[in-house]
């Protein structure tokens, strides 16, 4: 299953989810590959100790003959960098922007990242794709290879503003509006009565497809993210390590 982390707002945890997710997956034996797609390379830098050159998500969005299987590489964490069992990573880096810039003139650009992902993704149970925070042609490649899409969102007055376009952008890509989604609550402080009042009422008309699993805010999963490890690691009795073992067991439960 190929599932992207959506939104275009920044900073509403979506290399949070990816980096976490992912680990989560293939902690439980799952086969999971992480893609970054982001030029910032927030999820190549928590499993990429060197983050390479060449072999990244740019050459395999730029280059249609690059074989995929060349632009994969082994999880790593810390230095010098141990392996992480059944994780692996395609990387980002900053060059993807100047790559994006490139491809969005060519034609079937929407369609790069599907058409690479075809030849690689039988070898997987799960593909997580991290998303950049805006809808440029990287995304719209997501968009398009995705069988489920992921979208996290965070305890804020505007938290859901530009959804509805969101959604349309979602289905002039898809070409149906009849496409997989989920919502994901994080960042949740269960102090602030009042502001999860007010978010939770907006999140009404898509109750259908609210995950059931809530992340809450957790200092560990901020420190573990400057630490560059995945919080299961950095703090495996963490509130942040319980979420995410929730989080892995539900999206496990709607299939491989
Ligand atoms: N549940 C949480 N508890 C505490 N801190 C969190 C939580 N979720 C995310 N954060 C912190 O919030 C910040 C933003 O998260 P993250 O980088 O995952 O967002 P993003 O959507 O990927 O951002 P961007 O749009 O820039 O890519 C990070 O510092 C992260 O550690
Ligand atoms: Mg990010």
């Amino acid at each position: 299953m190929k599932l992207i982390v959506l939104n275009q707002k920044g900073g509403v945890g979506k290399s949070t989810v990816s980096t976490n997710l992912a680990y989560g997956l293939a902690s439980v034996g799952k086969k999971t590959l992480l893609v970054d797609l982001d030029p910032q390379a927030h999820s190549t830098i928590i499993f990429c100790p060197d983050i390479p050159r060449n072999n990244t998500v740019a050459e395999l969005l730029s280059n249609k003959s690059f074989k995929a299987s060349d632009a994969i590489g082994e999880a790593k964490i810390g230095d010098p960098g141990e392996l992480v069992k059944n994780l692996f990573i395609i990387p980002a880096n900053i060059h993807l922007a100047i790559t994006a810039e490139q491809i969005t003139t060519k034609i079937h650009r929407e369609k790069l990242l599907y058409n690479q992902l075809k030849k690689i993704e039988t070898d997987f149970d799960f593909i997580v794709i991290d998303c950049p925070p805006s809808v440029n042609v990287l995304t719209v490649n997501a968009i398009y290879s995705s069988d489920l899409i992921l979208i996290p969102t965070i305890y804020g007055r505007y938290s859901l503003d530009g959804i509805a376009d969101l959604f349309h952008s979602i289905e002039d890509i898809k070409e149906t509006s009849n496409f997989n989604y989920m919502i994901l609550k994080n960042n949740r402080d269960s102090r602030n009565k009042l502001s999860n009042e007010f978010v939770e009422e907006q999140l009404t008309p898509f109750k259908k497809n609210l995950l059931k699993t809530v992340i809450r805010r957790n200092e560990a999963i901020n420190q573990a993210q400057m630490n560059n490890e995945p919080v299961m690691i950095f703090d495996p009795r963490s509130y942040g390590a319980e979420d995410f073992k929730k989080l892995t067991r539900e999206i496990i439960s709607y299939g491989s």
